[in-house]
């Protein structure tokens, strides 16, 4: 069994873990360094990831996908995604779990969860990566700046237990770690797009500050958004090209 080391308070688990694999043995395969509460928690673009103390599920796994070319890295964020959204649809079945391109976790328009990965890549291999995971499950008052959060609890009103959420999501990522290993992409491009938000669907996007309307035909595997707009042009679009109107989100 990988290990599994809970700490009460750090700076950030993807800190942690990179500081293990630097200090000492190289740590197992999936091994999870999990953390009650971060002091630098890191979000996506040099963000920061707040969580008030011990109430959400905050975690970083160490895989060694040697097996994926660098230009395949995309492929391992769709698996992760993937993971996540069928962890919380296993958990709260009465609730529409999807993947907002290109890998957070959002349900009832709202964000549940996000993830960081950090990649090392020697020579021609994606050696070392490590996958920081946050899913908000008990907080329920959040600062402003965090756009658009909600939880577990906000959804259901109950009481979330941490390791529970944290076994579920365990599963499903070493079930869909396990399809990637094995070369099955297609069914992480074929799962990837089934949960995507507005798959062969019109959606409001701002561009360079203007809205644009466009119909999602997928992505491309650097994980670019592909996009239709209304003159029938298709271009593939970078995380800093293109963003969601949050009417998109609202329809
Ligand atoms: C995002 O911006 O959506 C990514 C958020 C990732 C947050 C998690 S919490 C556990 C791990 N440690 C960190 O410092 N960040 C990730």
């Amino acid at each position: 069994m990988p290990k599994r080391i809970y700490l009460h308070k750090t700076d950030s688990t993807n800190k942690e873990l990179w500081r293990m694999i630097d200090n000492e043995a190289s740590p197992e395969e999936a091994t999870v360094v999990q953390a009650g509460w971060q002091s630098e928690g890191r979000g996506q673009a040099n963000t920061k990831w707040e969580s008030k103390q011990g109430d959400n599920l905050l975690f970083s796994i160490l895989l060694k996908p040697v097996f994926l070319p660098p230009s395949m890295q995309f492929a391992l964020n769709q698996c992760i995604a993937l993971s996540i959204r069928a962890g919380l649809a296993a958990l709260c079945k009465d609730y529409h779990f999807f993947i907002k391109w290109p890998n957070d976790i959002y349900v009832e328009g709202r964000k549940i969860a996000g993830t960081l990965i950090e990649n090392r890549i020697m020579g021609k291999e994606l050696s070392l990566s490590v996958v920081g995971i946050g899913i908000n499950t008990n907080q329920t008052v959040f600062s402003n700046d965090i756009p658009n959060p909600v939880s577990l609890k906000m959804l259901t009103g109950k009481d979330w237990d941490t390791e529970s959420c944290l076994d579920e999501v365990m599963k499903q990522l070493l079930f869909h770690y396990q399809k990637l290993q094995s070369g099955n992409m297609d069914y992480i491009r074929q799962q990837y797009l089934k949960h995507l938000w507005g798959f062969q669907k019109k959606m409001h996007f701002i561009r360079e500050g203007q809205s644009m309307i466009a119909t999602v035909l997928g992505v491309d595997e650097n994980g670019k958004l592909l996009l239709e707009n209304q003159q029938g042009t298709i271009k593939a679009f970078d995380i800093k090209e293109i963003q969601f109107d949050p009417r998109s989100f609202a329809e």
